[in-house]
C-alpha cells in the first residue's frame, strides 16, 4: 500500500506533467502540505443518484488515502452542518457547504493571483485549510490571512494548520466584509463565490493590487476573474480560459423558495435553441440577463424561475421543430435571456474569456470584448 509521502509525490509529478505545476516553489508546496490533515474523512456523491445523495468515506477505511491524493474536491460539509463523521450509516441527500477544492485549482489559482513572496495576501473561504497551507508555505505565515464564514469548519482548519505546523492569521466571519483591523492587501483570493465584487474588497485591496474570484449566481454558472484594482473602490478585469466553479459565497446564496408550481402564462416562439443554455458561457450569458432566476430543466425544456417577483418562464420543443415559451410575471425573463444570448451568438459564441468587467461605486458590468460592448449589469 502506497503511503501518504509515496501518494504525494505522484500527485505533484501528474500536475507536473500536465503542466499545472510550473513554478518551483508551488510544487514544493504541493509535495509539503499533507492534504489528508486538512480533509480527514470527506463525502463522495452517489453516481447516478437524483437529487444527489453522499456516502461518508471515514478517515483510515480502505481506499480513503488515495481519495485525499485524488485530483478531486472533497466534500466535507452538506447543508452548514453535516459532517461525515455525523453520518453513521447509509448515504444522505444535501447541498455542499463546504470542501477541500481540487489541488490543481487550487494551485492554478495561487499561480494566476501571482502571488509573491513579501505580498500580503487575503483568502475568503478558509474550508479545509489546505489552499491556507499551501498560500502559507509559500509566503509564509506572517503575510497571510484567511477568513472562513462557518465556525466550525474555521475552527476545524485552525487544528490542521497548527498540526501542519503553518500560523497564518485566521478570522471566523464573514468575509465579504473584508478584514476589519487588517489594513491594505498586494492581493486577495475567494474560494467561495460571489455575485459582485463585494464593495470593501476594493477599498482593502491597494490600488495596484489584484482579485481573484468566480462570478456565479442563481442559475448555478460560474466564471473565473482576474481584476487589477484601478482605484480606491475600482477595479477592472477579464475572465480566465477554463471552467472553474465554487460554491457561492453563504450570504450571497440563493433565497429558499417552495416547490416549484408551473403556471400558465403568455405563449410565444421562442427566438433561440433553450439548448444553448447548457453550454458552459451560454448559461452564464443567460444567468447576467436574468440574475433574479434560478435556472431548471435541460435542453429544449428550461424552466426560470425568480422567486421574489414569481416570474417564470418554460420553454417546449413545437410541432414545427421550433421551441416555444409561456412567460408570466413582471420580469419578462425569457425577453432578456434571449436578447443577451443572441448578442453571444451574433459574437461567434466566444468562451468566457472574451468578456470582461467594471466595477466602481457606481455600478458593476460584465461586457463582452471592449468595455463599450454589450454588457451586463451585476446585481448589487
Ligand atoms: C470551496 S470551500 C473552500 C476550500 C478551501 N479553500 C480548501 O482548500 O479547503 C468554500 C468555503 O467558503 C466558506 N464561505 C462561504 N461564504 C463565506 C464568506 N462569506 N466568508 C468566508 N468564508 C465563506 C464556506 O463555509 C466554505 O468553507
Amino acid at each position: 500500500m502506497n503511503t501518504a509521502t509515496q501518494l504525494r509525490a505522484a500527485l505533484a509529478d501528474s500536475l507536473t506533467e500536465d503542466g499545472t505545476l510550473t513554478d518551483p516553489e508551488w510544487s514544493s508546496a504541493a509535495r509539503a502540505v499533507p492534504r489528508e490533515l486538512f480533509t480527514g474523512s470527506y463525502f463522495l456523491a452517489v453516481v447516478g443518484s437524483v437529487p444527489t445523495t453522499y456516502r461518508p468515506v471515514r478517515e483510515g477505511e480502505p481506499a480513503w488515502l488515495e481519495g485525499v491524493y485524488s485530483d478531486e474536491t472533497l466534500i466535507t460539509q452538506l447543508d452548514g452542518r453535516i459532517r461525515p463523521d455525523d453520518v453513521t450509516e447509509g448515504t444522505v441527500p444535501g447541498s455542499p457547504s463546504s470542501s477541500s477544492t481540487l489541488p490543481s485549482l487550487v494551485l492554478r489559482m495561487w499561480h494566476q493571483l501571482g502571488a509573491e513572496v513579501g505580498y500580503r495576501v487575503l483568502e475568503i473561504g478558509t474550508g479545509t485549510g489546505y489552499s491556507t497551507a499551501l498560500g502559507a508555505h509559500r509566503l509564509g505565515d506572517a503575510n497571510l490571512t484567511s477568513i472562513e464564514y462557518d465556525p466550525v469548519v474555521g475552527g476545524a482548519a485552525a487544528a490542521a494548520l497548527k498540526v501542519a505546523g503553518f500560523a497564518p492569521r485566521l478570522i471566523i466571519g464573514d468575509g465579504l466584509r473584508g478584514d476589519p483591523d487588517g489594513g491594505q492587501y498586494d492581493r486577495l483570493i475567494a474560494t467561495c463565490s460571489v455575485r459582485y465584487i463585494p464593495l470593501p474588497w476594493l477599498h482593502q485591496v491597494r490600488p495596484g493590487g489584484k482579485i481573484l474570484v468566480t462570478l456565479s449566481g442563481w442559475s448555478y454558472a460560474n466564471a473565473l476573474a482576474l481584476l487589477d484594482v484601478t482605484g480606491p473602490g475600482q477595479a477592472r478585469g477579464r475572465f480566465l480560459p477554463g471552467y472553474t466553479s465554487f460554491m457561492i459565497a453563504r450570504p450571497h446564496d440563493r433565497p429558499p423558495r417552495p416547490t416549484l408550481a408551473l403556471l400558465p402564462g403568455d405563449e410565444r416562439p421562442s427566438q433561440i435553441d433553450p439548448a444553448k443554455l447548457d453550454n458552459w458561457t451560454g448559461g452564464w450569458v443567460a444567468q447576467l440577463a436574468a440574475p433574479s432566476a434560478e435556472r431548471m430543466g435541460t435542453g429544449a425544456e428550461q424552466i426560470l424561475w425568480d422567486v421574489s417577483t414569481g416570474s417564470q418562464a418554460r420553454t417546449v420543443p413545437d410541432a414545427n421543430g421550433g421551441w416555444s415559451v409561456v412567460q408570466r410575471g413582471p420580469v419578462r425573463l425569457w425577453d432578456r435571456v434571449e436578447r443577451a444570448v443572441q448578442r453571444w451568438q451574433d459574437a461567434g459564441e466566444p468562451h468566457q474569456e472574451e468578456f470582461g468587467i467594471t466595477v466602481s461605486a457606481a455600478g458593476q458590468r460584465v461586457w463582452l470584448g471592449t468595455e463599450d460592448g454589450p454588457g451586463w449589469d451585476l446585481p448589487i
